[in-house]
Parts: C-alpha cells; sequence; structure tokens
C-alpha cells in the first residue's frame, strides 16, 4: 500500500475519533441510557460505577472487538430517555442498549423490538418490562422478589397488622400488590396502603397518617436514593420509638445511604438482594474498587445491576465470537449463570429475567458504620409474578 494512503487512512480514522488499527466492524458499540441527573441521580451514579469497575477490571476488548460506550443521561425523564435511545440506535448505530429505570426502559422496549437489539435492563425492578420485547434481559431484580419474600418472613414472625407506604409509580404499585397478596395468604392484615410522590418526596404526613392507624408493622418501598431522607422524618416523628415494625426491599436501608443514617435504624429488617457486607472475597473486591474510583461512596444493590449487565454483555459476545446480531446475542444470554459479587445469579431462559437470592438482613453496627447484615437466604429466587403464571 501506498504510504500517503495509510497515512491519510490513520489521519482520517484518528478524526473520526477511531483508534488507530482498529476498523469499525471491529467494534461493539454499547449504548447506555441512565439517570445521570433528576430526582433519579443517586441511581445513575451507582449503575454507572459498576459498569466501570467491570470494564476496568476485564478491559474493553472481548471476542476482538474494542467495546466503545456512549451514555446518555435520560434526566430521569421517559421521554428523554426513549428519545436518546433512538438517537443511539438510528445516528450512534449502537449494537447493544444497556438501559435504567422502569419508566425509561418501558418506553425504550418497542425501539429495542424493532432495531432487533438487546436492552440489558441494568436498574428497573418492575416485573412487567421484560414481557415488554423479546429483546429485553434484566440483570437488576424486581420488587416483586423481595417483597414476597419480606412478607413471608414478617407474617412468620409475628406482624399482623400493616401499613404500606409506597412511592407512586410502577415498582412502588408492584411491591404493594405482591406484599399485599403473599401477607394475606399468609394471615396478615392490610390496614391501610398509602402513596407518596415519586419526586421530592416529604414522608412526615404519610408517617403520621400511617402512625395513626396503629399498625405493628410498616411496609416502606421507595427508590435508591431516597432513604436518608427518609429515615431522618422516620425519627423526627418519633416512629423507631413507637413500636411499629419497620420493614421493606432493601431499597429502605440502601447502602448508598445507611452510612449516613442514624443509630436507630438498627435491628431494621429487611429483604434484599445485594449486601455490601455480602461475606465473599469477590464482594470484598468489589466494595473496596467501588470506594476507590468513587469518591469513598459503598457499593448498593443498584451498582451490582450495572456491573452485571456488563457480564452479561462480555460473556455473550464471547459465545456468539464477537458476532453482534441481536437474535444470536439474546440466545446467548439465556440461561446464563455467573457469581456476582451479590452471589450466584442466573438468566431464566424462558422469562430473560434475573433469577437471585433473596436475603434477609438486619441492620447492625459493625466497626463504627451500620451494614445490612445478611441473616438468611432464600436462595435462586424467581420473580413471583411470573412464577404464579407458568
Ligand atoms: C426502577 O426504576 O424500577 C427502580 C429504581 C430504583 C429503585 C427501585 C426501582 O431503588
Amino acid at each position: 500500500m501506498e504510504r500517503w494512503f495509510l497515512v491519510a487512512a490513520i489521519a482520517i480514522l484518528t478524526l473520526l475519533g477511531t483508534p488507530p488499527g482498529i476498523w469499525a466492524q471491529d467494534i461493539v458499540k454499547v449504548g447506555l441510557v441512565h439517570s445521570m441527573t433528576g430526582g433519579l441521580a443517586p441511581v445513575g451514579k451507582q449503575v454507572l460505577a459498576g459498569v466501570r469497575l467491570y470494564m476496568q477490571q476485564h478491559g474493553d476488548v472481548v471476542a476482538g472487538k474494542k467495546i466503545e460506550i456512549i451514555l446518555k443521561d435520560d434526566t430521569t425523564v421517559a421521554d428523554m430517555g426513549k428519545r436518546l435511545a433512538q438517537e443511539l440506535i438510528v445516528n450512534e448505530k449502537v449494537h447493544i442498549l444497556g438501559v435504567g429505570i422502569t419508566p425509561s426502559a418501558m418506553a425504550i422496549a418497542p425501539l429495542a423490538t424493532e432495531a432487533k437489539i438487546p436492552e440489558v435492563v441494568m436498574v428497573s425492578g418492575t416485573s412487567a418490562v421484560t414481557k415488554l420485547s423479546p429483546y429485553i434481559v434484566r440483570t437488576s431484580f424486581t420488587l416483586g422478589q423481595q417483597s414476597a419474600v419480606i412478607a413471608e418472613w414478617a407474617a412468620k414472625n409475628g406482624s399482623k397488622k400493616t401499613v404500606i407506604v409506597q412511592s407512586d409509580w410502577a415498582p412502588g404499585a408492584e411491591a404493594t400488590a405482591v406484599f399485599t397478596e403473599t401477607y394475606k395468604r399468609a394471615g396478615g392484615e392490610i390496614l391501610d396502603t398509602i402513596k407518596v410522590p415519586l419526586a421530592n418526596p416529604d414522608f412526615a404526613p404519610f408517617l403520621q397518617r400511617a402512625k395513626d392507624a396503629n399498625p405493628d408493622t410498616l411496609f416502606v418501598f421507595f427508590p435508591s436514593g431516597q432513604a436518608g431522607t427518609f429515615a431522618k422524618q422516620f425519627v423526627e416523628r418519633g416512629m423507631d420509638k413507637s413500636g411499629i415494625r419497620l420493614i421493606g426491599p432493601g431499597d429502605v436501608t440502601d447502602d448508598n445511604d445507611l452510612p449516613g443514617m442514624s443509630d436507630a435504624m438498627i435491628g431494621v429488617v429487611t429483604a434484599g438482594l445485594y449486601s455490601a457486607s455480602h461475606n465473599s472475597p469477590m464482594n470484598k473486591v468489589y466494595v473496596e474498587a467501588i470506594k476507590k474510583a468513587n469518591n469513598g461512596l459503598r457499593a448498593n444493590f443498584i451498582s451490582v445491576g450495572g456491573y452485571d449487565g456488563m457480564h452479561l454483555i462480555y460473556e455473550a459476545l464471547k459465545k456468539t465470537g464477537g458476532r453482534t446480531d441481536g437474535d444470536g446475542l439474546i440466545a446467548a444470554m439465556k440461561g446464563m449463570a455467573w457469581e456476582s459479587p451479590r452471589g450466584p445469579i442466573s438468566i431464566d431462559p424462558e422469562t430473560r429475567e434475573i433469577i437471585q437470592n433473596i436475603y434477609i438482613r438486619k441492620v447492625e453496627k459493625i466497626g463504627g458504620e451500620l451494614y445490612n447484615t445478611e441473616i438468611a437466604t432464600v436462595e435462586a429466587v424467581k420473580d413471583p409474578t411470573k412464577a404464579a403464571k407458568k
């Protein structure tokens, strides 16, 4: 080849942002749509911490292909998420999407179907999401998985009358529905279901209403990032001294916020998929690395959805030998099983839904810091809303 041609080719590729020696067909573009600003910004921060750590540990070349991440901020708004995903598909020609919160994941589903590209759901906890496209695979969790487990635990441990306080959007509705059904079947009674706005919640008036109903148990769901505000208002209302037992899915004692909570939270029992104190060599490395790379951030249950989402993408590419057609990648993802910092997980080959351990955890003070100590494990939990229909 003429020397001038090579020089010109390298110059053009460099201008296009592609390193010399790597051709377009050697690149796998992964478009990420997450909430980096807006009400759920703490969620975006955690999921990206997980994505970045996975790539730092495993490099950016898989099956001979370079992984290129293109990150877009949906600003916690579903319409924005949909528009950005459309741009990623049409303009950037991404091969795979990695998406976040429920409203965006839902809005993007028809685009993934039309483009026939995988939509890896790294955050959303709403069961219905995986039914919206055959190209959706989830590495996060469902609220149903956790709410069924805590309902059974509560009923077995003397809880009889519960008030539900629920953040008013899709995952909250699911937490309430699954908790209510399981708890009632176990003999419990729901005294009231109180809905709190998702954005900038002020829990105080709702907590007063809950207290006035005189329950023995308070089941609470709100998304990651709101636990600090909730805990403060819970204590200010004197709820910690009321004798009412606080329970919920893991969001309630989110590792993201737990270090800043008061000792009043000690003893709170939740059912969650991940604890920063999960006792495994892999998780010890994980927690330390997330902390180091993110200014002391404590890894939480959202971060592992990003970390495992990248694992799923990397391993699927290895299985297809670097081929990026959506059907081939989805086939490779179905049934995949691996060890996560949270414990063993797998992808249900029939529903493309995550199967994972749900842990009963109790808040304890260890070395001067609050942690969710895992005290019991329910193994390989499927999403109950799908399991029931089979
Ligand atoms: C969701 O988008 O479904 C979601 C986000 C954060 C949570 C729980 C659910 O903590």
